[in-house]
């Protein structure tokens, strides 16, 4: 790399870039200009290649938090398992939890479903997201889909299923046969007991029995009728704070939820 600064701007040039190159790349950063150019070794340059001048330590530094900021920008533009990937869409009722409670409720759906285990994360993506990041204990001996009416989530593949709670068994007979997950987690879209029966309709369906809901605490009754769930002490928390009290329900003991 050489670099050297002009008329108090200061230039910085990687690999045999010079600012006279005509196959230069510029960007402009608050002071700082940053010639890179993609010329091969050997390639005939516009200027000498002795005059090897300095940067300061302060231009150095800058020229460092920029590489470092488009490195960082562009491993969160592939992470596409991080909680929040996907922007909230109040208008479908998106609320997604908060990084610790997404971590929670997935160690406990790895728990739960134990080696081998299938988890179904139905309206509730960032578990799904949670777990897919891969680097919780235990994860790699599960697999997961996330059941979602948002079509956005249709980049995780085959592990997405559209769902509809309007139609709680218009599931994929391939994906979910009746009966195959070891725990299915949910978070309904509305606090309703409208709602909460027609989920409670796929869980029933999709369960081999574990069932771990997310919802409001006004739910507590219906939730317990409607799939026998008694409520924990674990207080989910969102991203953006909600001004209905949320909890979570089992029809288990949960050590992780209590
Ligand atoms: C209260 S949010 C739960 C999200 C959860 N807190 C999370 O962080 O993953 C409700 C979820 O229901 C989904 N949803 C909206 N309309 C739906 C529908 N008609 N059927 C099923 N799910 C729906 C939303 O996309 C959203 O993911």
């Amino acid at each position: 790399m050489r670099m050297f600064k002009e008329q108090g701007v200061s230039l910085a040039l990687c690999l045999r870039a010079t600012p006279f190159c005509p196959r230069r790349h510029l960007q402009h950063r608050q002071s700082l200009l940053i010639y890179t150019c993609d010329c091969q070794q050997g390639e005939s340059m516009s200027d000498s290649d002795d005059d090897v001048p300095q940067l300061s330590a302060a231009t150095l530094a800058a020229l460092q938090e920029f590489y470092d900021e488009q490195k960082m920008g562009q491993e969160q533009a592939n992470d596409i398992y991080s909680v929040g990937a996907v922007e909230e869409d109040w208008g479908m009722s998106q609320f997604w939890y908060n990084e610790e409670t997404a971590t929670r409720l997935a160690e406990e759906a790895i728990q739960q479903a134990g080696k081998g285990g299938r988890i179904a994360c139905l309206s509730c993506p960032s578990v799904y997201q949670r777990l897919r990041k891969g680097d919780l204990e235990g994860v790699s001996d599960v697999t997961a889909v996330v059941l979602e009416y948002d079509r956005r989530f249709s980049v995780y593949g085959d592990e997405f299923v559209f769902y509809d709670y309007n139609n709680p068994l218009a599931l994929p007979e391939n994906i979910c046969p009746p009966q195959s997950f070891n725990i299915v987690i949910a978070d309904p879209p509305y606090l309703s007991e409208e709602c909460l029966s027609k989920v409670a309709v796929t869980v029933n369906f999709l369960s081999k029995g574990k069932t771990l809901l997310c919802t409001g605490a006004i739910m507590e009754e219906h939730a317990n009728k409607l799939m026998d769930l008694k409520m924990c002490s674990f207080l989910p928390k969102h991203s953006h704070n909600l001004a209905n009290e949320f909890r979570c329900y089992t029809n288990y003991k949960s050590q992780l939820l209590s």
